[in-house]
């Protein structure tokens, strides 16, 4: 890794831009967007703001791509390298996670080893977070995760990062709930490895017992407890369907959570997904660029929150 001082950016972007397309973060309306560069155009990348909407996985993923012709899968095109200026590091936390699902063992991603392989990253960290940003909220606070049905795929990426750094947090406590034990998704991880992760207190209900489970039987609120975790020092975070999310913030108000506190995860009102149709709208919020992370203090006093 080398350093770069401000002041010699735009020879450093200029040089690389001689071998490869560079993208960097401009400033689009209130939102902060990744563009090609242009060594003799007058924009200028945005430097020390949070990070790019969308976000730089749209480079590694892009929205459509030709994988197969029924029954042949195709092979990647080749890809020329590209330099991404401006990475925060949860940009780079989030490219590892993808790096571990999409390049190693079981299932490897041609087409995004392809482009990850020719991908030059040049970060630059933002100067403050932002309202719904993760990376200063959770260091040094008891993490209570509460996760419904497939609200546990959003939460895995959390999770996974949580267990990697668990040296950061008081505690991380997890309660999942699903309608019947079917209905869990990670089976074989939920039930196996993550029972036994040092530092995480995690407890598992259904709706619906059937089969040979012989665990809790009741919605995710009745696993939870005051006693989980030191309120005053701890940090919710919620991800489930509109009407679990409802009544755990209940619940969790009732404990004596602060609203500021209480991190839900609102992707269920999403449709185009990047701020055209307005389906999305929470509030003032587009819950596609904004979010889709809200404290319940962000999103209390808009009518219809759980719909
Ligand atoms: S989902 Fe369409 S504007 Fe947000």
């Amino acid at each position: 890794m080398e350093t770069a001082f401000i002041s010699r950016l735009k020879p450093l972007l200029d040089a690389v831009a001689k071998t490869m397309d560079v993208y960097v973060p401009v400033k689009v309306g209130e939102y902060y967007a990744c563009r090609k560069y242009d060594p003799g155009g007058t924009t200028e990348p945005e430097l020390n703001e949070i990070r790019m909407s969308p976000p730089v996985k749209e480079l590694l993923f892009p929205l459509r791509e030709l994988a197969a012709v029924f029954p042949e899968p195709i092979d990647p095109q080749p890809v020329k390298p590209f330099a991404v200026f401006g990475l925060k590091t949860c940009d780079l936390r989030s490219m590892e996670i993808l790096d571990k699902v999409f390049m190693e063992k079981d299932f490897e991603d041609a087409f995004y080893i392809a482009r990850r392989k020719m991908m030059l990253t040049i970060s630059s960290d933002c100067s403050s977070p932002g309202e719904s940003c993760f990376c200063n909220i959770l260091a040094g606070k008891h993490v209570y995760v509460v996760g419904g049905g497939v609200g546990l795929a959003p939460i895995r990426s959390l999770f996974l990062t949580l267990v990697d750094r668990i040296g950061d947090f008081k505690s991380v406590v997890c309660r999942f709930g699903a309608r019947t034990p079917e209905d869990f998704i990670y089976k074989k991880t939920l039930f196996g490895g993550w029972q036994k992760l040092q530092g995480v207190e995690m407890k598992l209900t259904v709706d619906k017992a059937n089969g040979d489970w012989n665990g809790h039987v009741g919605m995710v609120t009745t696993i939870l407890d005051r006693r989980d975790v030191d309120i005053a020092n701890a940090v919710a975070i919620v991800c489930g369907p509109p009407i679990m999310m409802k009544f755990v913030t209940v619940s969790l108000l009732g404990f004596g959570f602060n609203p500021a506190s209480i991190y839900l995860s609102m992707e269920k009102n999403m449709s185009c997904g990047f701020g055209k149709c307005g389906h999305c709208m929470l509030g003032k919020y587009y819950v596609c660029k904004d979010g889709p992370v809200f404290t319940y203090e962000q999103i209390s006093k808009y009518p219809n929150i759980w719909e």
